[in-house]
């Protein structure tokens, strides 16, 4: 099928489903089905008239949009909302500054027409789209949203340059107000796509404060001095298949020691970061706000070894994170005190590793389980505690266990050991193994003489991570033992 084709049947078929539900839902009389027809038509035509805009630029120089505000919320108004920023004068060989213009394109879009609210507070632009037309635009000043208090609105479709003068702490996107009068929440359901950011090492690429439900997808943001993405307050900002790195490398770079920035700062809650590559970074995602999702990310930021993290979870007694699905290479996780903290299905690579660090010693509900972690023989230990603020004091429900290794040396909060001999005396020594020092809350043992005899045999002493057991005669035996600081 040609591409017309597809797009003609895809196009029946949404007409099908749109005429079925609409059957589904009311009663199919004459009249209501003549009113269904005519607006079948204008649905049909607006997706036409829609597809032949963004296939050929408004050769007009005039801004395409009508930028009469909305005279109230139902109205329906005419004409696309598709904002072309060449339109306004940006210059797409990023050549000339194009600030201004596309500044100008931001401001007309949010002062658009709109379809009444989303949140309590914030406009619906319906959809409406500022188009960067696959140019690359020269960016002197922040390009920060000029009126709060919109939402569903998309930004789209080419390259975000700085300048040589743009400031050192800007963002080339910033969803932010410095207005005191904002509503609670600025913006909603503010789209950013398949753009490229280059933040010529000046400051950074994203900025968004006190919003809810943005898309930031198919992004490639580079060269941030600062933050690639920055992200406060609101929630359910939603950073997917996008690539993030300070310097544009493929890993093994000359220069990796002199790594700086993060990748993604997240100030909030319930936001995700999903299929995210970070190449290059000092630190690939700092957290600090709970109920976060990790997902299918790759970091092979700044490796420990040059102090580089790949993430790092700073909320300390009350972590409420999940990172799952993702590649940490080289380098690896830190979390301060963690309280509910879940890593899984995670591959480690290079020697990079899990180190829990102890701000007032405490560590509750983490679950470090079915991993993969891969090393070159240097004895490096999986999970790491970092006391340097003082011990661990209050540990429990913790659960590392059901990972493997390979040239790296394995930690679990599980043991189970067997030793044999001809004695009185049996010690099973789990510091290898055990996360913590001098914690066993639980011993199970199976004492097992080779002899065909009943011996009387004790459990003597656990302290220090070793487990004493005691016969009261000398037989030849085979002592199994299984521990846990879990539970
Ligand atoms: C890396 O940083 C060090 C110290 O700041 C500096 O001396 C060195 O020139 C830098 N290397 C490169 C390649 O930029
Ligand atoms: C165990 O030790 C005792 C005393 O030294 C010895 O008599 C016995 O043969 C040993 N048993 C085995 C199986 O080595
Ligand atoms: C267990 O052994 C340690 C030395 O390893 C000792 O300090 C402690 O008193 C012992 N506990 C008991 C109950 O014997």
């Amino acid at each position: 099928m040609g591409k017309r084709a597809w797009a003609f049947s895809l196009l029946f078929l949404v007409v099908l489903a749109y005429l079925s539900h609409v059957h589904g839902d009311v009663h199919p009389g004459k009249k209501q089905h003549d009113h269904q027809k005519k607006k079948m038509k204008a649905f049909k035509a607006s997706f036409i008239r829609r597809d032949s805009i963004a296939k050929s630029p408004s050769p007009s120089p005039s801004p395409s949009p009508s930028p009469s505000p909305s005279p109230s919320a139902v109205t329906v108004t005419p004409g696309p909302r598709v904002y072309h920023v060449t339109s306004y004068g940006a210059d797409p060989t990023g050549k000339l500054d194009s600030t201004q213009a596309i500044l100008q394109a931001i401001s007309d879009a949010l002062q658009g027409p709109t379809n009444g609210f989303l949140m309590q507070g914030i406009s619906n632009l319906g959809g409406a789209q500022i188009n960067l037309e696959g140019g690359n635009y020269l960016i002197s000043q922040p390009l920060q949203f000029p009126v709060v208090g919109r939402g569903n609105l998309m930004i789209h479709g080419g390259t975000l340059k700085a300048s040589d003068n743009f400031p050192t702490d800007g963002y080339l996107l910033d969803l932010s107000t410095s207005s005191n009068n904002a509503p609670e929440y600025f913006f909603e359901f503010i789209t950013l796509r398949d753009l490229l950011l280059d933040s010529n090492f000046r400051g950074g690429g994203i900025q968004v404060i006190n919003s809810l439900r943005t898309s930031i997808d198919n992004c490639y943001i580079t060269h941030f001095t600062t933050n690639g993405i920055f992200v406060k307050g609101g929630h359910e900002t939603y950073i997917r298949n996008s690539f993030l790195g300070q310097h544009i490398t493929a890993g093994g770079d000359q220069v990796e020691r002199n790594f700086s920035g993060t990748a993604i700062n997240i100030i909030g809650n319930d936001n995700s970061v999903t299929d995210v590559v970070i190449f290059s970074a000092e630190i690939g995602i700092i957290l600090s706000g709970q109920a976060n999702l990790i997902s299918g990310v790759h970091c092979y930021n700044k490796a420990t070894g040059f102090g580089g993290t790949g993430i790092y979870l700073k909320l300390p007694g009350l972590t409420q994170t999940r990172i799952v699905d993702s590649y940490l290479d080289y380098t690896g996780i830190v979390a301060e005190d963690p309280v509910q903290l879940h890593i899984s299905n995670t591959f480690f690579l290079g020697d990079a590793f899990i180190k829990l660090k102890s701000i007032n010693g405490l560590v509750n509900g983490v679950n470090i389980v079915d991993n993969m972690f891969a090393g070159s023989d240097k004895g490096i230990d999986i999970v790491q505690l970092d006391q340097s603020n003082g011990h661990f004091k209050t540990i429990d429900q913790v659960v590392v266990d059901r990972n493997n290794v390979k040239g790296m040396n394995l930690k679990s909060t599980i043991g189970s050991g067997v030793v044999q001999g001809n004695g009185t005396s049996w010690i099973v020594d789990f510091n290898p193994i055990l996360v913590f020092p001098n914690l066993i809350k639980n011993v199970q043992y199976t004492f097992y003489p080779s002899r065909n005899s009943f011996v009387n045999h004790a459990l003597r002493n656990v302290s220090n991570n070793r487990v004493w057991i005691e016969s009261q005669e000398q037989v030849p035996a085979s002592v199994f033992v299984v521990v846990n600081q879990g539970t």
